[in-house]
C-alpha cells in the first residue's frame, strides 16, 4: 500500500483516513504510535497486520480529553480519577473495566482496556479530529524496538500503513507507565517515565506486579501480568548484553578488547575522547535522558552494523527502573559482570 507522509498542518487529511477506517502513524510523548478507529474492529484488524502483532495483545486507546474515560469505562473509580487527575495527559495509561463499545479486537477478549491521554499537542489534535478513540500500540514491527524519532517509523512501517504524520522525536523514548486500577489496589504492570515514586505519591497503596521484580527476563513469561508480556519485546537486531559493574571499569574493559563488531553505551562522564563504537547516553544524574535516548540508539547501531551492543545497568530506582525493565528484556538473558 502506499504510504501518505504528513506534517502537523494535514491533521485534517489524517482524521479523514482514520474515519474512513484506515491507519495512521502519529507522534506522542513516549514512542510513535500505530493508530485506527477504536471502536471499528475492521480497522483494529489492520494495526495487527501492518505491525505483524499477535491477536491476543491488547491495544491500549488514545483519548484527546479525560472526559471521554465514562464513556469507554464501567468503573471509573477512585484510584482511577487520582491517577488520571495527576498524570493525564502524560505518559501515564490506565487499565479499566471496559464498556461493551470497546470491541473484542481491541481488548484481546479482556474484560478491561488501557486508557491513555497523551500529553504531545499533535497526538491530540489529530485524536480530537478524528471524532473517536483511536487505538494505538507502539508504531514498530511486533517484538523489535518502539520507535522514536520519525526516521525509525519511517523505515520500519512505509508501505504497511495509511499515512504518518511526522512530529519530531519523541520526549520520554520508553512507552507509558501501564498500571492496573481495576481491582482493589493499583498495581503497575509496565513500568515508565510515570514512576512508582511518583504514583505512590497519589495511591500509596499501589504495588508492581512480582513479574517485574526479577533480576532477568526470560524471552517468554510464563504468567504475564498482561498478554503483552509474555512476547520477546524491545529486541533490536544486534545481540544486547547487560552489564554490571563500575563505569568506568566496564569502559577501560570495553577499549581494551576492541572488536570492530562490537559498541558500547555509556554515560558522557566516561567518554574522554570520541570514539565511532562507543554511544553517548548523557551524564549519569539524568537517567531520564538515557530513556529518551535508549531505542533511538539500539536502531543506530543496527543500522551501523554492530553485532553486539554492550549497555551498563543502573540503579533500579525512579526512571531507572523503568530503563532496567526494558534493557533486561533487550539482552534477552545474556549479562555481563565486571
Ligand atoms: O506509550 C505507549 O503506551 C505507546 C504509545 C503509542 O501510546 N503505546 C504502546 O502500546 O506502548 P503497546 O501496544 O506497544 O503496549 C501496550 C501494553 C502491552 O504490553 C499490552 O499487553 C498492555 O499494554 N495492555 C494493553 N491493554 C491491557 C489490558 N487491558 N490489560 C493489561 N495489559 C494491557
Ligand atoms: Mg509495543
Amino acid at each position: 500500500m502506499e504510504t501518505l507522509f504528513l506534517k502537523e498542518k494535514n491533521l485534517d487529511k489524517a482524521a479523514d483516513i482514520i474515519k474512513n477506517g484506515g491507519t495512521v502513524v502519529f507522534p506522542t510523548e513516549t514512542v510513535y504510535g500505530l493508530g485506527a478507529n477504536a471502536l471499528f474492529s475492521d480497522a483494529v484488524k489492520k494495526i495487527f497486520t501492518a505491525k505483524g502483532r499477535p491477536s491476543d495483545n491488547p491495544l491500549i486507546v488514545h483519548i484527546d480529553n479525560t472526559d471521554k474515560i465514562g464513556d469507554l469505562t464501567e468503573d471509573f473509580n477512585e484510584n482511577a480519577r487520582k491517577l488520571a487527575a495527576a498524570f493525564m495527559p502524560g505518559p501515564i495509561t490506565l487499565v479499566m473495566k471496559k464498556k461493551d463499545i470497546i470491541p473484542s479486537s481491541v481488548s484481546a477478549g479482556l474484560e478491561t482496556v488501557g486508557i491513555r491521554c497523551p500529553e504531545n499537542e499533535i497526538a491530540r489534535k489529530f485524536i480530537e479530529k478524528c471524532g473517536c478513540p483511536v487505538a494505538a500500540p507502539s508504531a514498530n514491527i511486533s517484538g523489535s524496538v518502539s520507535a522514536t524519532v520519525f526516521s525509525d517509523v519511517a523505515e520500519e512501517l512505509k508501505g504497511r500503513v495509511d499515512a504518518m504524520i511526522e512530529g519530531g522525536d519523541c520526549l520520554f523514548g520508553i512507552e507509558s507507565t501501564v498500571v492496573d486500577v481495576s481491582g482493589k489496589s493499583p498495581v503497575i504492570l509496565r513500568p515508565g517515565s510515570v514512576t512508582f515514586e511518583m504514583i505512590k505519591e497519589v495511591t500509596p497503596d499501589v504495588t508492581y506486579h512480582p513479574s517485574l521484580l526479577k533480576k532477568v527476563f526470560s524471552d517468554f513469561e510464563k504468567t504475564p501480568p498482561s498478554p503483552g508480556m509474555k512476547y520477546k519485546h524491545y529486541a533490536p537486531k544486534a545481540d544486547v548484553v547487560l552489564v554490571f559493574g563500575d563505569y568506568k571499569k566496564i569502559r577501560d574493559w570495553f577499549l581494551e578488547n576492541y572488536d570492530e563488531k562490537k559498541c558500547l553505551f555509556i554515560f558522557s562522564e566516561y567518554i574522554d575522547k570520541k570514539e565511532k563504537s562507543v554511544y553517548d547516553i548523557g551524564s549519569e544524574e539524568n537517567l531520564s535522558y538515557m530513556a529518551s535516548l535508549i531505542f533511538k540508539l539500539m536502531k543506530k547501531a543496527d543500522r551501523e552494523g554492530y553485532k553486539t551492543i554492550y549497555i551498563p545497568a543502573v540503579k533500579e530506582e525512579g526512571v531507572g527502573f523503568s530503563v532496567m525493565n526494558r534493557l533486561k528484556k533487550s539482552c534477552g538473558g545474556k549479562t555481563l559482570e565486571i
